[in-house]
């Protein structure tokens, strides 16, 4: 790990499985929602989720390297943190603020992710592969919006102040 090309390569790998394991997480999250608006933002962000991932195939190959996952373990200590509520049998209105609050997260995490891997991408002259992490980042930008647009909005009628 002593170039910038490493440094790229392991962050590609890495989002990779993130990406990945968020497929999974937005169906759950999807599956935990009764709320029309909040579940129709986990499947469109989850249809993203697909497209984000053939695009991070295609930079891959312009990297002339397979496909492959770097355990991603900001994410996975996000996914816990959601599960961790989630066991403890919220109400109804707390596990749909928190749905949302988790997505919210891990947009941050996102975000976060690709806006570190663009500056190296440019640095190793891969325009083309920057410009396919810059829609990605776009989507996550926009889901983030979104999100917090329902996280502001979203009143708890029936759940008590204290
Ligand atoms: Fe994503």
């Amino acid at each position: 790990m002593n170039t910038i090309q490493d440094l790229f390569e392991h962050g590609l790998e890495d989002i990779y499985h993130a990406e990945h394991q968020l497929l999974d997480a937005l169906e759950e999250l999807e599956a935990n929602t009764e709320h029309d608006e909040i579940s129709q933002a986990f499947s469109e962000h989850r249809e993203e989720t697909q497209d984000q991932i053939k695009r991070l195939e295609e930079g891959f190959d312009m990297f002339g390297e397979p496909p492959e996952t770097e355990e991603c373990e900001g994410i996975e200590g996000l996914l816990e943190e959601y599960e961790e509520l989630t066991s403890m049998d919220p109400a109804q209105e707390v596990m749909e603020y928190h749905n949302v609050a988790a997505a919210e997260k891990t947009e941050h995490y996102e975000i976060a992710a690709y806006g570190n891997l663009i500056p190296l991408a440019a640095q190793l002259e891969m325009g083309d592969a920057a410009d396919l992490l810059e829609e990605n980042l776009r989507e996550e930008q926009e889901a983030l919006d979104e999100l917090t647009g329902l996280s502001e909005e979203f009143e708890m009628d029936s759940v008590p102040a204290e």
